[in-house]
């Protein structure tokens, strides 16, 4: 029996991954879609089966009335929607990048903090079960002291809807970072400094950033990410005392640990105490509005990742 009605506006090919999040949850039931393209409106009403699909999302929230919202668009169309979703008291989920400057997030997250309505920002690395499981053995072993992350891919261009690509799309691990130098098991750590270089290539889409970051937490972590390099590779590492775990996220995560020089992997039992290899962030999202909790990456939060990002991608050094 289904808790929560949930509708979702955008459906490009994005959206793809939500609806099988959603599908896979019994507790939302999918009761309107709202897409522009009459086109992709109709594939996906036929493949995902919402009660109502429309073109006007204000009149799919009239009418179907939903509990939840995915907010699925370009970067540069959210803010309008995601205002209105959380003026109406909706709970709102908005993909990342969360509109196309850290300004814009922050706007959005006052008008959540005025809503009703929760807000989390689809930051999905967060959510992955063997991230959760790395998390608990770095906390276990008193933290983390230093972590990395790569992000790179050829070259990549990403239209005027969106912010430059290491704040639209190497977005994710500039938020791992953060998630894997954490305090708690909810918390992401803040960043205070950062000291970045960044030289890009002639060809238009050619941004290579380097950066240190020092976090609230005293764990240090540095960020590479590289556009129109040889492949598109996502990786990432994080170090505690005598612990070291290497992640290979370019396919599935795939964890590479050293726990006093002794190798390990996660366990199937460390994956199903972080909720099972079906845990993401949709299920983490019912989870809070139906125990009344604040999600993990919440606007808010999520404004320290753009504020962070922008500072990569401009090689800000100093204080922030
Ligand atoms: N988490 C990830 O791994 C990941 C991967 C790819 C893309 N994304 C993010 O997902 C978002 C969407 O990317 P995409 O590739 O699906 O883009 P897309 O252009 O394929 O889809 C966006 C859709 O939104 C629709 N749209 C725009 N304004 C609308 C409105 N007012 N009402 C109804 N529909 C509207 C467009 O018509 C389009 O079909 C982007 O923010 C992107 O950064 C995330």
């Amino acid at each position: 029996m289904a808790d929560l009605k949930v509708a979702v506006i955008g459906c490009g090919g994005h959206a793809q991954s939500h609806f099988r999040m959603i599908a896979d949850e019994p507790r939302l039931r999918l009761v309107g879609i709202a897409e522009l393209d009459e086109e992709r409106r109709q594939k996906n009403q036929t493949e995902w089966g919402p009660e109502r699909a429309f073109a006007d999302y204000r009149e799919m929230l009239d009418v179907c009335q939903p509990d939840v919202v995915h907010v699925v668009t370009m970067p540069g169309h959210l803010l309008p929607i995601v205002l209105d979703c959380l003026e109406r008291g909706l709970h709102t989920s908005v993909e990342k990048a969360p509109g196309m400057t850290a300004a814009e997030t922050a706007q959005m997250a006052e008008a959540a903090q005025q809503s009703e309505g929760k807000a989390l920002v689809s930051f999905n690395r967060r959510y992955f079960p063997q991230v959760l499981a790395v998390r608990q053995r770095i906390r276990a072993a008193g933290g983390a002291v230093h972590c990395a992350a790569t992000y790179n891919k050829p070259v990549t261009l990403l239209g005027p809807a969106a912010p430059d690509p290491v704040i639209c799309d190497a977005i994710h691990h500039v938020d791992l970072l953060r998630w894997l130098a954490g305090r708690s098991a909810e918390a992401a750590a803040i960043p205070v400094e950062v000291q970045g270089m960044v030289q890009d290539g002639e060809r238009s889409g050619c941004h290579r950033h380097n950066a240190v970051v020092r976090f609230d937490t005293g764990t240090f972590g540095t960020m590479m990410s590289h556009y129109g390099v040889g492949y598109r590779i996502q990786r990432a590492e994080v170090h505690g005392e005598d612990l070291s775990v290497y992640l290979d996220m370019t396919r599935g995560p795939r964890v590479e640990g050293y726990d006093k020089g002794e190798p390990f992997t996660v366990e199937d039992e460390e994956i199903e105490a972080m909720g099972g290899v079906g845990f993401n962030e949709v299920v983490h999202f019912v989870d809070c509005i139906l125990e009344d909790r604040t999600p993990w990456s919440h606007l808010d939060d999520a404004v320290h990742t753009m504020r962070l990002c922008e500072a990569v991608r401009r090689g800000h050094q100093g204080l922030l």
